[in-house]
């Protein structure tokens, strides 16, 4: 049951906070991905997120965390920095000696892979919540809550051998509490000020339309692409007049290269008649209340047409092309033969 609080304290406000259109969220979260191929090849890879950005990396050949944004030491000294850098440090390298340990005391299997997600929120007021959990070969199997470790419910057995050693060791609770509790918070609160123009940066969206592969026979599939905004919060909606078209499914909003995303509205409609009157709407806090609006015409259609005219019209000189040098190979082999 402890999993699941501390799990749901995660999400739970996630799933809220999207109800409220438009507001972006910033938890800092940072990732630890960690390979043990064998009992002696293992790396270990971290990097740190806040919102949707990335702004800190730290591959397992090197000693100091890169910045990925300029303003990734937040309001932190150089000094304060480089005390937070050393106890990372000294955590990644007792991290890889005590799963070793571990892997002998309960012979688990290699290869295993271990992640974390490790981090907090903060919310305006003096409020913020922390999240600390673990993964092993992709299932959840531990978090840190309040002042102690946790299995997850559905947690293998030999978790809690786990469990009880790490809850003995005192020092490294200390730290991971005062870590999650007070450095995060106080660390994301100068992060965010630090980088605030680019956390309110406003991209504005590029949408277009394109005919989808058709869905059935006589059926045909508008798309809507929107792509290039920046905050991540978008509404795209198929729309006849002015009626939503409650039918249009919406593609997951998948990042771009550029720290922007992109996004797919897509409509079945029966018959082309049916897609006349029809249009895609376009919302995005970057258009300051002028929404895009595009509307579907026949010429989306012909675009198709025109790939099948071409097609066809391929097949129709390949085939006789391909008789003419079937035949002459035939020849050319009984030439030989
Ligand atoms: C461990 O894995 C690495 C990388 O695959 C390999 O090169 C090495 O020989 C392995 N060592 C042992 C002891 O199996
Ligand atoms: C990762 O770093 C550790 C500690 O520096 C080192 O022992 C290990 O060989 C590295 N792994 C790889 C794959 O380079
Ligand atoms: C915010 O909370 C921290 C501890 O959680 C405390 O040290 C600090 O004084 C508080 N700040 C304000 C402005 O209330």
């Amino acid at each position: 049951m402890g999993f699941l609080r501390c799990w749901l304290l995660w999400v739970l406000p996630q799933v809220w906070g999207s109800s409220k259109v438009l507001e972006s969220r910033l938890p800092l979260r940072a990732l630890q991905i960690s390979s043990f191929v064998n009992s002696s090849w293992m790396r270990t890879d971290c990097s740190a997120w806040l919102g949707d950005l990335q702004t800190h990396r730290w591959d397992n050949a090197s000693d100091t965390i890169e910045f990925v944004k300029p303003w990734a030491q937040g309001k932190l000294s150089l000094h304060q920095w480089e005390n937070l850098q050393h106890i990372f440090r000294v955590f990644r390298s007792s991290f890889t000696r005590d799963i070793q340990e571990f892997s002998k005391m309960l012979q688990f299997d290699y290869p295993a892979e271990l992640q974390i997600s490790a981090g907090c929120e903060v919310y305006p007021g003096n409020g913020s919540e922390s999240f600390l959990q673990v993964a092993y070969q992709g299932e959840y199997i531990l978090c840190f809550q309040g002042y102690s470790w946790e299995a997850a419910p559905d947690a293998p057995a030999w978790i809690k051998l786990v469990i009880k050693v790490i809850n003995e060791d005192q020092g490294t609770i200390e730290i991971v509490q005062k870590l999650l509790k007070d450095t995060c918070p106080q660390y994301v609160r100068g992060l965010i000020e630090a980088g605030k123009s680019e956390l309110e940066k406003q991209v504005k969206p590029k949408a277009w339309l394109s005919s989808g592969p058709s869905p059935e026979p006589g059926h045909q599939r508008l798309v809507c692409h929107v792509s290039g905004f920046y905050p991540k919060l978008v509404w795209v909606m198929w729309m006849r007049g002015e009626q939503e078209q409650l039918d249009t499914q919406k593609s997951d909003i998948m990042p771009n290269a550029d720290e922007t995303w992109y996004f797919r509205a897509t409509l079945d409609v029966a018959a082309e008649e049916d897609a006349a009157g029809l249009s895609c709407r376009v919302k995005h806090s970057s258009l300051g209340g002028q929404d895009i609006v595009l509307h579907w015409d026949r010429s989306h259609t012909s675009v198709t047409n025109i790939v099948l005219g071409v097609l066809a019209f391929l097949v129709f000189l390949g085939f006789p092309l391909g008789l003419i040098l079937w035949f002459r190979r035939r020849r050319s082999y009984q030439d030989i033969l």
